[in-house]
């Protein structure tokens, strides 16, 4: 239950009664009462009266106390909301009582589509694919979670001329050896090779635009040796998904390739549609709207020069198919804000096409870069652009080494589970927690730090819960997902820590709704924060295990509550949690 929601609900009509018309009561935790509303003070702007006044008329038509809710005025026209305890305490028993915590399954579920990582065959990834694998994982898990019906997508670049030249360096290598180095994952080598002879050498040039002639013709020793460079890069794209512990599987692969079939059909329906104009010998559509530096319009091509298809026409295809085939009503694209531009034309063309519409809704969910320490994008020391692999294992590294030298006594074997769950956490967490928007700078001090806004914080704070809860006696409590049906003791409020605690534990569901529509990651894990530092908060002032009865089976409660929260917090976003750390 969402008790934001709740309270700007009844206080709504209460406005809307003394405005005369529709008003958001803007309702937000505060540091004053459990909640506040300031929509008094813009709405005595707007009607020339003085705010308290309002805020005190909106008062006497609200009706709070049947939910134990109190209000007063404060300050300049701030309309103060607390909880009775009493209300408070049923409300946290029924979050204990809930499987859900809270949140329920929508009542409407929708067919998403999420395209994400989609890395380039026999291309290394970059952190721009990592970053989209990251975040499109967790979308597809809060969406699911939340009873949609997700279709992971991963648009693979596995079509286009390049594969010319990197089918005749494969033939040159010989098959076998050439599927060693791409297994290897020594993909850039790969690629830098084939291009070094593309440039310097015409008669591989030639031999290149041959091949990739051949390809589109559908011959079939071409074919072959195509699908062979595919599936060794995705052989290996599926290791890097597994050490990164991401959902994506085999069956999730539909590179362009796949809508090859469909590219003239697109063009010729443009056409039709009275939606083409030639220019310089390709056909392209000029979306209103879109213009370069000049002024001019911009025009996205469907149909290059040569008669080939690209990366706009794909697009176009796989929308169709997306909405018409799957029978999608959102559709997510996880891409870096490089192609910003790209998908708000993909989308306004297929919306002049009709392929696109409400309620249907296409969303670039665009992602800044991660920079070095330098503050400049991520670079190895030999000036490359960072091998992915290398940088979760790392990752991986510098999290067991922290955990051996912190407890010298663990063995290999837990050591190394838990530098996975928190290096890989750490990576992820680290990407999560900032606006999606905007750049960050690599930090491994930072985002492996056991303090701060980090993912060992969460997953320290939930394992010192666990380790609470094994102490209070394992028996009744195994772990902290118990469900409960019905509390053993009222739960009681002796402190001001237990009292916060309990009103961030309510938030949950409010925030899992807002990020549903919004997919800002960024305020689960800011939530997650939030109450892992009110546990904390809690948890110093209030013994937990030293409590006389009834206070401590309220307390022990409230802390399983919070793991339980945490855990679930930190599966949506892709982050493991330790009963031990
Ligand atoms: N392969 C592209 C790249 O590496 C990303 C593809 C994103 N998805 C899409 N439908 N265009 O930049």
């Amino acid at each position: 239950m969402d008790l934001e929601k709740l309270l700007s609900d009844r206080l709504a009509p209460a406005f809307a009664a003394v405005a005369d018309g529709p008003v958001d009561p803007l309702v937000r935790r505060s540091g004053r009462a459990d909640f506040q509303s300031d929509a008094a003070l813009a709405l005595a702007r707007r009607l020339g009266r003085p705010p308290r006044d309002i805020a005190g008329a909106v008062l006497a038509h609200a009706v709070l106390d049947d939910i134990g809710v109190s209000a007063e005025v404060s300050g300049p026209g701030f309309i103060n909301l607390t909880l009775s305890d009493r209300a408070l305490a049923d409300l946290v028993a029924g979050l204990a009582g809930d499987a859900r915590l809270g949140v329920p399954s929508t009542a409407t579920p929708q067919t998403v589509v999420v395209d994400y990582s989609a890395p380039n065959v026999a291309k290394e990834m970059h952190v721009g694919h990592l970053r989209s694998t990251v975040i499109g994982d967790a979308a597809v898990r809060l969406l699911t979670w939340l009873g949609h019906r997700v279709v992971r997508v991963n648009h693979l670049g596995d079509w286009g001329t390049p594969f010319g030249m990197l089918i005749e360096h494969l033939i040159d290598l010989g098959e076998a050896e050439a599927a060693q180095h791409l297994s290897m994952g020594d993909l850039d080598t790969f690629y830098r090779a084939a291009r070094v002879k593309f440039d310097a050498d015409e008669a591989f040039q030639e031999r290149s635009r041959l091949r990739v002639v051949a390809l589109q013709g559908g011959d079939e020793r071409t074919r072959r040796l195509w699908r062979l460079l595919v599936t060794q890069s995705e052989r290996y794209f599926l290791t890097v998904y597994d050490l990164l512990d991401v959902g994506l599987s085999g069956d999730d692969f539909r590179g362009e390739s796949a809508y090859n079939h469909l590219l003239a059909g697109v063009v010729d329906d443009l056409d039709r549609l009275g939606l083409l104009r030639p220019s310089g010998g390709a056909a392209c559509v000029f979306p209103p709207g879109f213009t370069g530096r000049d002024g001019a319009p911009l025009p996205l091509i469907v149909r290059k020069s040569d008669g080939g298809y690209g990366y706009p026409a794909t697009d176009l295809a796989a929308l169709r198919q997306r909405v018409g085939e799957l029978g999608a009503t959102r559709l997510l694209y996880v891409v870096g804000l490089p192609q910003r531009q790209h998908f708000a034309m993909v989308f306004a063309v297929a919306e002049a096409a009709g392929w696109l519409h409400p309620p249907v809704r296409a969303e670039h969910l665009g992602f800044g870069s991660i920079l070095g320490a330098d503050g400049r994008m991520l670079r190895s020391r030999a000036g490359e652009s960072v091998k992915l692999v290398g940088l979760l294992e790392e990752a991986v590294a510098r999290a067991t080494d922290l955990a051996r030298s912190r407890n010298p006594d663990l063995d290999a074997e837990a050591a190394a589970e838990i530098g996975r769950a928190v290096g890989i956490g750490a990576i992820k967490y680290a990407d999560l927690s900032v606006d999606r928007t905007t750049d960050y700078v690599l930090d491994w001090e930072r985002m492996l730090a056991l303090d701060g806004n980090t993912a060992p914080y969460l997953q320290y704070a939930y394992a010192r819960i666990q380790s609470v809860l094994r102490r209070a006696g394992t028996a009744a409590r195994p772990d902290a997902s118990i469900v409960l049906a019905q509390p053993a003791a009222p739960i009681v409020f002796a402190q001001p820590a237990e009292r916060a605690l309990a009103v961030e534990l309510l938030g949950f569901a409010g925030v899992v709704g807002e990020v549903e529509r919004s997919l800002e990651l960024h305020q689960l894990a800011g939530y997650l924060h939030r109450l892992a530092t009110a546990f904390s908060a809690f948890y110093e002032r209030c013994p937990v295990l030293r409590a006389p009865d009834e206070l401590r089976e309220s307390r022990l409660l409230l802390a399983g509550l919070t793991a339980r929260t945490l855990r679930q917090g930190l599966d949506l976003l892709g982050i493991r949690t330790l009963a031990r750390m």
